[in-house]
């Protein structure tokens, strides 16, 4: 059923629990990840960054429309966020294009720049009932720009959070995106201190490289919303190299792509269950 990410997110929250949200690509990514979730019963975020929606000839309405069919007709909670999205316009696509929230990342600008921006995309998704995410320090790796000594500043986190009324906060704790190995390690002390000064529900980026124990870890110290994409890719990846470098390698992709789908469940619904315990 179709829910919004507010209500994953709040109820994650007030049971101390991860609220897991996955990164879509192919339409086979979504059907997986439902399918993940459906067969432990837990609620799903379903995201499109920017960048997905540009491979998707930068048409958001089709692929949405999609994917908010693959919402109504689960047997679990499913929400729809649109993620990483830098540009105003595509912003602005968010009212009516079937989503819920949005993730406005303004994290490469200036501090005072990415606040005002910022206040003006909140006050705007606020008019629309929207639920907004932002980002402050930046999360290292994305598109080049690894820096994995980046930390978010927990008072200027508490400012900035007071400055743009957001309704969660993406954070920068030692995660990184597109990690294909899980060893990165979270800055739990940081995390707990963000606890503290954060209002609103803290967003861990870059979770692929992370390993369990640490998700659990960063849970149980206050991070609320996880974002996972590149352990979906490694899975859906590995499985069509595997069948295509097999004997008889088949030409028709429903071959392929659904041992692709079934990899990435799998995945999907071993992170849903790790989410579920804390770890103080
Ligand atoms: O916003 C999406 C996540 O940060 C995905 O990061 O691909 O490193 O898991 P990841
Ligand atoms: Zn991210």
């Amino acid at each position: 059923m179709r829910v919004s990410t507010g209500e994953i997110v709040a109820a994650a929250a007030a049971a101390g629990r991860g609220a897991g949200a996955f990164n879509v690509i192919t339409l086979e990514h979504a059907e997986a990840i439902v399918a993940g979730a459906e067969r432990v019963d837990r609620p799903v975020i379903l995201q499109l960054s920017e960048n997905a929606v540009g491979f998707h000839l930068g048409r958001v309405r089709p692929i949405a429309a999609a994917l908010g069919e693959i919402a109504t007709a689960a047997r679990v909670p499913v929400s729809l966020h649109l993620d990483h999205v830098a540009d105003e316009s595509l912003l602005h696509q968010t009212a009516d294009a079937g989503f819920s929230s949005v993730m406005f990342d303004a994290s490469t600008r200036p501090y005072q720049e990415n606040v005002a921006v910022t206040r003006a995309a909140a006050d705007w998704a606020h008019e629309r009932g929207l639920w907004l995410e932002a980002e402050l320090g930046e999360v290292g790796g994305k598109d080049g720009a690894h820096a994995p000594g980046v930390r978010t500043d927990p008072r200027q986190a508490e400012s900035y959070v007071a400055a743009t009324g957001v309704d969660a906060l993406a954070v920068a704790v030692g995660s990184s995106h597109a990690m294909t190995t899980r060893e990165a390690a979270l800055d739990l002390d940081l995390i707990a201190q963000l606890r503290k000064t954060v209002p609103v529900p803290l967003v861990l980026h870059g979770s692929s490289g992370v390993p369990d124990e640490h998700l659990r870890g960063a849970i149980g110290h206050g991070m609320v919303k996880i974002n996972f994409g590149t352990a979906l890719n490694l899975a859906y990846t590995g499985a069509v190299r595997d069948v295509l470098a097999g004997p008889n390698p088949p030409v028709d992709p429903r071959k392929y792509l659904r041992v692709a789908r079934d990899a990435v469940a799998d995945v999907v619904a071993h992170l849903l269950t790790v989410l579920d315990k804390a770890a103080g």
